[in-house]
């Protein structure tokens, strides 16, 4: 199993549509996966159609760890699972912060379902707290969308800097562009600035669309209700990217 978390300290950068769109391009092609929606505003789960909350169960999850496994529902679409968000997540630090070995929660978690995926999805909350140093503990490689624009390029720093600090391993962070408007003179500088500098980023960047817009209207991936349009076409790139650029071992 592999668990790619969708992170950023920087809200509104496309964490949950690049989660639901991958995800669902990686059950697509027939790999169990399992979207895990941990941000209390739910919209990952939102777009699959599971919204609703856990019934109660989300203060529970880290009390008995096979009770995980319960968490875990299917989808309207073939080889996608989700674990949905609940408005109770927001408590999430409090409650890690109350538990023994409160950093490596998510990796307990994550063990007991680790034959039953092949790829995880969490989406993540814009936050740094105990939530994210989980995350971070716990997936093999945190994607970080960015909009080329000046406060994303000081997010990057920020969560390089935070991994160093906590010694974590930076090569699991994997930048990549989104909402990208190639017409913007700031745009072309920042992905430049990247370039120049030899920042690591995934060479697939996602443009800006009103297609993308559409999925809250759909509650669907893009992939379903506009195949052709760029937007798909960029996302299913970003996904062949990342499984080359895993098999190769140039992103571990
Ligand atoms: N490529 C794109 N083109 C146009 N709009 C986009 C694109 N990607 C995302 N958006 C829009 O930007 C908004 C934020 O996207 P999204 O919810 O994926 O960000 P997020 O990082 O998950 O936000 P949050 O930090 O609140 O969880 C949404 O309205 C979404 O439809
Ligand atoms: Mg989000």
């Amino acid at each position: 199993m592999i668990a790619f978390a969708l992170y950023n300290l920087k809200g509104g950068v496309g964490k949950t549509t690049s989660c639901v769109n991958l995800a669902y391009l990686s059950a697509r092609e027939g790999y169990r996966t399992l979207v895990w929606d941990i941000d209390p505003q739910c919209a990952a789960s939102f777009y699959l159609k599971r919204a609703g909350g856990l019934n109660g169960k989300a203060d529970e999850m880290f009390e008995n760890t096979d009770d995980f496994q319960d968490l875990i529902e299917p989808t309207d679409h073939e080889n996608l699972s989700i674990i949905r968000g609940d408005i109770r997540n927001r408590n999430m630090d409090l409650i890690l912060a109350d538990l023994n070995k409160s950093k490596s929660r998510f990796k307990k978690l994550l063990k007991t379902i680790k034959t039953q995926f092949d790829y995880v999805f969490i989406d993540c909350p814009p936050v740094l707290g105990l939530m994210a140093e989980n995350v971070f503990r716990s997936s093999n490689f945190v994607l970080l969308p960015l909009i080329p624009t000046t406060l994303s390029e000081r997010s990057y720093h920020q969560v390089v800097s935070f991994f160093q600090s906590k010694s974590y391993d930076t090569r699991k962070i994997v930048p990549f562009f989104t909402q990208v408007d190639g017409r913007k003179k700031l745009h072309k500088e920042v992905i430049g600035y990247f370039k120049e500098h030899r920042l690591k980023h995934l060479r697939s960047s996602i443009p800006q669309s009103s297609v993308i817009e559409r999925m809250g209207i759909n509650q669907s991936p893009v992939h379903i209700y506009s195949p052709d349009s760029q937007p798909s076409m960029a996302y299913r790139n970003l996904w062949q990217e990342l499984k080359w650029m895993r098999k190769l071992k140039r992103i571990r």
